[in-house]
């Protein structure tokens, strides 16, 4: 495993550990268990410490591998940098609205962060010609569309532009089994499906 994939899987933890403190607190205060939620805070001070520093410090790492910051990122980390001092004050204040929305926001990074991850491949019948030669428009279209669109140039959650990547086929093959930076591995293809994308790619989107 990298530094970069430890730090990222480390992040997601830190992340995880982060959302269900903040899950537990927001329960308390909307429940007016102000008693519960007082002494909750107190024992997990120093946890929620150490979780919070590791958690901006392993983000911060991260940004700094991405070679360009897209969209979708600059999205997740606004919403991150908005909802942690609504948090702050809303539980100093023990403003359940305030409260409400920055979980509200934190729940909304969280899942854009889900939506990047590694994923199963869709392999559905069309992926299979009537004369058994691999469909790879279909490949494409159930398992890279939805990031990069039908055309290669959507950019959804950062992906790149593939109609205009510089890419030999290998290089892509290795892309869709392993993942890279923001892009998460597709797993379960066979090297015949992953190869076939790999030249529907290089065929049908670059420099259309
Ligand atoms: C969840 C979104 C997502 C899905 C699904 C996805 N990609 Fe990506 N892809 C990305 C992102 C984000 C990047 C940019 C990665 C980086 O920052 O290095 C990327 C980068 C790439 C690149 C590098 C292009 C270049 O020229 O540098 C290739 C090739 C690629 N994807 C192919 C595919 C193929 C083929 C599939 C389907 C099997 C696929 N991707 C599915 C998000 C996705």
């Amino acid at each position: 495993m990298s530094t970069f994939e430890i730090v990222k899987k480390t992040h997601f933890i830190v992340v995880t550990i982060f959302f269900l403190i903040y899950l537990i607190k927001t329960i308390l205060l909307l429940a007016n268990k102000t008693e519960a939620l007082q002494s909750f805070t107190k024992k997990i001070k120093v946890i929620e410490m150490i979780v919070s520093f590791l958690f901006l410090a392993t983000g911060i790492y991260l940004m700094t591998q991405i070679p360009e910051i897209k969209p979708m990122l600059i999205i997740k980390i606004t919403i991150v940098l908005m909802a942690i001092p609504l948090a702050i004050i809303g539980f100093k204040k023990g403003n359940k609205g305030l409260a409400t929305l920055s979980f509200i926001l934190i729940l909304a990074a969280f899942g854009i962060g889900e939506m990047m991850k590694n994923k199963k491949a869709v392999v559905s019948e069309q992926a299979v010609n009537t004369d058994g030669s691999i469909n790879a428009h279909e490949l494409y279209t159930s398992n890279c569309a939805k990031c990069h669109g039908e055309d290669g140039k959507a950019g959804i959650t950062g992906a790149s532009d593939l109609s205009a990547t510089q890419l030999s086929n290998d290089s892509i093959s290795s892309i869709i089994v392993n993942g890279r930076k923001n892009m998460g591995k597709v797993e379960g293809l066979t090297p015949e499906q992953t190869k076939a994308i790999a030249t529907y790619v290089t065929t049908s989107i670059k420099g259309h």
